[in-house]
Formats: structure tokens, sequence, C-alpha cells
């Protein structure tokens, strides 16, 4: 199996978990980062790729007309009950494969993708995709976790993200795989100025990052 689908399965997979789960393993915290992503965001239109159940297109349409896209149609299916439960009339939801977008060319004001980058199967392709569907001047946003770099915090977090997390996200989502594959693919994930040069090398100028949470995660922006 390609490995875009075995990603694609997996998320279908845990789907109805996931919202759990993202909140439980994050003690709450990936609120937050989202809203600190969405705050990043110019005005105007934008896209959220790898959108899962929606969490920042819901966050950004408080801003923002939105279009949240995935290639998962079980994480898409409750992204869209959960915006018309929410009454929100300024995001729609669109299967779209985030390497190969549906999008002209400068359709959109900016673009998002928290925690969906390190999933695609070739990063720079979604990010040159990213790239081609923001205007000129356009903002991209990248939330994404990262290794910690003060080394006694990174030491806790190390045993907690690598033996415990996967262990309470086997028991919850009921499946094997999904949490161990998440410390893995931090741990390969091109960190901080690499993820800078990946992102200039698609395009992107002006790039800038933050740390949260002791460098849990990262948000990434750059401009068109
Ligand atoms: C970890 S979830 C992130 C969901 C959401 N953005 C959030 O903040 O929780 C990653 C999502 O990326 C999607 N994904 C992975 N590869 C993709 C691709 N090539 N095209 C579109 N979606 C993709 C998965 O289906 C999954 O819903």
């Amino acid at each position: 199996m390609q490995k875009k689908e075995k990603i694609r399965k997996m998320f279908a997979g845990i789907s109805r978990r996931y919202d759990f789960l993202n909140c439980l393993l994050s003690l709450g915290q990936d609120r937050k980062w989202r809203r600190f992503a969405v705050s990043k965001l110019p005005e105007g239109l934008v896209l959220d790729i790898c959108s899962g159940t929606g969490d920042v297109a819901i966050e950004a349409s408080g801003k923002n007309d939105v279009v949240a896209s995935d290639f998962c149609y079980e994480m898409l299916e409750l992204c869209s009950s959960k915006i018309s439960k929410k009454g929100i009339l300024n995001a729609s939801c669109i299967r779209n494969d985030a390497e190969n977008l549906s999008f002209r060319d400068g359709t959109f004001d900016g673009a998002v993708v928290a925690f969906g980058i390190r999933n695609v199967a070739d990063i720079r392709k979604a990010l040159s995709e990213m790239h081609r569907v923001v205007k000129k001047g356009g903002k991209v946003v990248v939330l994404e976790f990262s290794r910690p770099t003060n080394p006694f915090f990174r030491a806790g977090y190390y045993f907690y993200f690598r033996k415990i997390l996967p262990v309470i996200g086997r028991i919850v989502s009921k499946k094997d795989g999904a949490y161990s594959y998440l410390p893995s693919s931090v741990m390969a994930f091109p960190q901080r100025d690499g993820f800078s040069k990946l992102m200039e090398g698609s395009g992107f100028s002006d790039i800038k990052y933050h740390d949260l949470t002791f460098g849990i995660v990262t948000v990434y922006t750059g401009s068109k």
C-alpha cells in the first residue's frame, strides 16, 4: 500500500476519537496552539489544508472566510458536521489532496496547516501547492510538533511522548499504530531551521518561527 493510502486509512480509523485524544494527550494545550496559529493569518479568504475534524477552520471562521480541506472522508465528515452544528456560515469543506490542490493559482489570501504537513507523503509538493494557491503578498502558517530544546524538559517530555502517549492513544482509539506513529513521525520531521529551509525552497520569503509550550510545537509563517 502507498504511504498516502496508509496515512488516509490511519486517520479514518482514529477519526471518531481524534478530538478527544487531542485534548487529552495535549492536556488541553491544542486549542491554545491552534488559536495562536490562526492569529498569524491575514484577513480574507483562507485555506486550511489537512483540516481533519476542522478545529483550525472553525477557529479561523471567527475572522476569515474559510475552506477546510482534507483527503480523508471520515475526518471531513466530522469537520462538516461540527461546522453545521455550530451554525458557522463562512466555512465550507472540500475533499482535496494537499499535494494536488484543486484551486486556481492565487485564490486565497492565506493558507494554514496544523499538525498535517508532517503527515503528507511529499512535504515539498504540499508546500509548493500552498504557495501556488495563495495570492502574491499572501501568507502561509504552519503549526507542527517540534523537539523541545531544553534538555531537562525534553527528557521528561520524551518519556511521556514515547512511552505513555502511545499507550493511552492505543487504548482510547482502539487502534494499533497511529499513536506510536506520532512520536516517530515527529522525530523524523525537520526542525525549525530545517523546516524553514523547506519553506524557502518552496518559494516563501520572510520566514519566521515561534516555539510554544517549551518548544513542543512551533508555528512557522512565510509570505509569497
Ligand atoms: C494530525 S491530523 C491534523 C488535523 C487538524 N489540522 C488538527 O489541527 O487537528 C492530519 C490530517 O492530515 C490529513 N492528511 C494527511 N495527508 C494528506 C494529504 N496528502 N492531503 C490531504 N490531507 C492529508 C489526514 O487525513 C488528517 O486528517
